[in-house]
C-alpha cells in the first residue's frame, strides 16, 4: 500500500481542472530551445526564463506542479525566495527530474536505455529538504524504420529501471512519474505506434509490480498514441483519442491515480485537442487524464519572450492561455473560441 501522503500527493497533481507543467529541460536540451530563438544559454537566462512560467498570476489555477531540474530547484526569484517557494505560494506543487538521460543500451542497435540509478537514494533525499514532493524518470522506446525495434531486452531494461526508480521513491516518500515515451520520429503507422506501447506499458507495469512499488502512489506519463512525424497517413484527433485510451485502458491498472500526458513534439494546439477528445470520449474510466507538457505549453511562451525583459508580460499571457486551454482540456471543455480568446 502507498502511504496516504504519496497517494494525497499523486491525487493532488491530477485535480480536477489542473495538469503538470514540465520545465525540467537539461542545460542541453533548453539551449536547443534557447538556440532557435537567439537567447544565450546562460544560468541566469535559465532564472530569468523560469522565473517568468512559475510567477505568471493565475498559474496555480490550471497547474498542480511543476517539473524542476537539478539547477533550478537551487535557484532564486528576484525578490530572494527559492523558486520552490514561488511555487508553494501558487498552490503548486514542486517536482524534480532525476534521470540522468538516455544511453544507447549495449547490444542492441537503436535502442536507449536511462540512466541515472547511481546515488539515487541520496540524491533523492536531498531533494526533498530542497522541497520536491514529486519526481520523473524518463524512458525513450524508439520505433525502429524495419520494424524490428524495440526488442523485448530493450523494453525490459527500460522497465526495470523504470520500476527501481519508483520504489526508490516511493522509500523516499516521493511520488514517482514513470515516464516511457514511445517516439514519434519516424514514417510508422498509428496501429504500429498502438502495438509498441501497449507492449511498452504491460512492460513497465510488470516490473513495478516486481519491485514491490504501490500503484495508488504513481502516476503514469505515457505518449499518446500517433502515427509516426514523418508516416504518409495522418491521423484524425478523434482516432487518436480512441486508440490511445483503447490501448490505456488495456494495460493500466485502475489502481493507478492519473494519467498525465507528454506532448512529444506535436504542436500545441493538437496537444490540447486530443487530451479535449479523449475526455470527451464515453466513459466510465478509472484514472483522469491530464497532462504534463513541456513543448506544448511552453512554446508559445519561450517564442513570446525570446529573452527580452520587455516581453515578460506577453510571455506570461501566452503561458497562461496554453495553460487555461489544457485545463478546459481536462473536462472535454477546449472550445475554438477559447483557443481564440487569447487574441
Ligand atoms: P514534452 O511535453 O515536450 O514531450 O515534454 C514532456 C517531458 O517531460 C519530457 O520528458
Amino acid at each position: 500500500m502507498a502511504s496516504a501522503s504519496l497517494e494525497g500527493t499523486a491525487v493532488a497533481l491530477v485535480a480536477p481542472g489542473r495538469g503538470i507543467l514540465a520545465a525540467d529541460e537539461s542545460h542541453a536540451t533548453i539551449g536547443r530551445r534557447f538556440d532557435a530563438l537567439g537567447i544565450a544559454n546562460s544560468a541566469e537566462n535559465r532564472r530569468r526564463y523560469r522565473q517568468l512560467l512559475f510567477t505568471t498570476k493565475g498559474i496555480g489555477d490550471f497547474i498542480s506542479g511543476v517539473i524542476l531540474f537539478d539547477e533550478t530547484i537551487r535557484q532564486t526569484a528576484d525578490d530572494g525566495r527559492s523558486f520552490t517557494e514561488v511555487l508553494a505560494s501558487a498552490g503548486v506543487i514542486a517536482g524534480i527530474k532525476v534521470d540522468r538521460g538516455s544511453k544507447p543500451l549495449a547490444g542492441a542497435p537503436g535502442e536507449q536505455v536511462t540512466e541515472g540509478l547511481d546515488e539515487l537514494r541520496e540524491r533523492l533525499a536531498e531533494y526533498k529538504t530542497l522541497g520536491a514532493r514529486f519526481a520523473k524518470w524518463r524512458a525513450v522506446i524508439t520505433l525502429g524504420e524495419d520494424g524490428r525495434t524495440p526488442t523485448r531486452r530493450g523494453l525490459e531494461a527500460n522497465a526495470h529501471a523504470l520500476a527501481r526508480y519508483a520504489a526508490l521513491c516511493q522509500e523516499a516518500g516521493i511520488v514517482p512519474i514513470v515516464e516511457p515515451e514511445v517516439l514519434m520520429d519516424g514514417s510508422h503507422s498509428i496501429e504500429r505506434c498502438f502495438d509498441v506501447t501497449e507492449a511498452t506499458l504491460y512492460t513497465v507495469f510488470q516490473a513495478l509490480r516486481e519491485q514491490g512499488v504501490s500503484l495508488e502512489g504513481v502516476l503514469l506519463k505515457p505518449s499518446m498514441v500517433l502515427p509516426g512525424t514523418t508516416a504518409p497517413r495522418r491521423a484524425a484527433v478523434a482516432d487518436v483519442a480512441q486508440a490511445t485510451v483503447r490501448c490505456l485502458l488495456r494495460t493500466v491498472p485502475a489502481a493507478v491515480p492519473g494519467i498525465v500526458f507528454l506532448s512529444g513534439g506535436q504542436a500545441d494546439e493538437l496537444a490540447t485537442a486530443h487530451l479535449d477528445a479523449m475526455n470527451r470520449l464515453p466513459g466510465p474510466r478509472p484514472w483522469p487524464l491530464s497532462f504534463s507538457y513541456a513543448r506544448a505549453l511552453q512554446a508559445s511562451p519561450l517564442k513570446a519572450w525570446g529573452g527580452d525583459p520587455a516581453r515578460v508580460a506577453d510571455a506570461q499571457r501566452a503561458f497562461y492561455h496554453r495553460a487555461r486551454c489544457n485545463s478546459a482540456a481536462r473536462s472535454g471543455a477546449y472550445t475554438p473560441e477559447l483557443e481564440r480568446s487569447a487574441a
